[in-house]
């Protein structure tokens, strides 16, 4: 198994994965707008694209995954109790879908969103707004379907994953080194929370220091209804 980080350049972070034998890959996260540069590179790489898959229903930027779908056919993949339209395989927790000789597992992990899921594929975790790497901690619970106690929770899921696997997380500063899960648990101050209060205000201060989310008005609309009629490509 490969992973190829599209667009390093970029805060929302775009993942290739793919199955070396078979050529087969599945893309996490594509951006619509860009992902016209994605397609080039699958069709460069002689890729065939067998799942894109949204970690959860974006507030700040508009999925590529159903144009995707309708470009290649590809299955459109996320947590069966998504409210997204356009989703062709909904996936539930534990479950796996196969790339190839390799192997994908999906893991509830709401409390970002209440669709939002974390993705194991060999000895990388792909963890969406769930977690970011070191001090960035993890994603906002403030937004849409968003609840601060539900990821508290949720983060338990991670006594499950040794110390050795790769974090690829949705959203990190650009050109961000990716970190094994070890050095989180030592760096990224939310692994290191005693309690739920101590999160809770680690998470208001972010919602003070982020402001509105610019994009949030046209990107859940164009998620939850497969439709990028309001967006420029
Ligand atoms: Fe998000």
């Amino acid at each position: 198994m490969i992973v190829e980080t599209l667009h390093n350049d970029s805060w929302a972070k775009t993942y290739l994965l793919i199955d070396k034998s078979s050529k087969k890959a599945a893309i996490i996260d594509s951006v619509f707008g860009r992902h016209e540069q994605d397609l080039d590179f699958i069709q460069q790489n002689d890729l065939d694209l067998i799942y894109a898959i949204a970690t959860h229903t974006h507030a700040d930027h508009v999925t590529a995954c159903f144009d995707l779908r309708e470009k290649t056919g590809c299955e459109y993949v996320m947590y069966n109790n998504t409210v997204s339209l356009g989703v062709s395989k909904y996936v539930q927790n534990g479950e796996s879908l196969i790339l190839g000789n390799s192997v994908l597992t999906f893991y509830f992990a709401p409390g970002h969103t209440n669709d939002s899921m974390v993705i194991r594929a060999g000895d990388n975790l792909f963890t969406g707004d769930f977690l970011f790497t070191g001090e960035a901690g993890v994603g906002r619970d403030d937004l849409p379907s968003g609840r601060p106690e539900v990821h508290w929770k949720s983060l338990k899921l991670l006594d499950n994953f040794s110390d050795n696997l790769m974090v690829y997380s949705g959203h990190d500063p650009p050109n961000t080194e990716m970190k094994s899960l070890g050095w989180n648990r030592l760096n990224n101050p939310v692994l290191n929370f005693n309690n739920f209060e101590e999160y809770l205000s680690w998470q208001k201060k972010q919602w003070e220091n982020l402001g509105e989310v610019t994009k949030i008005k046209t990107a859940i609309p164009a998620n939850i209804f497969a439709d990028t009629s309001s967006e420029s490509n």
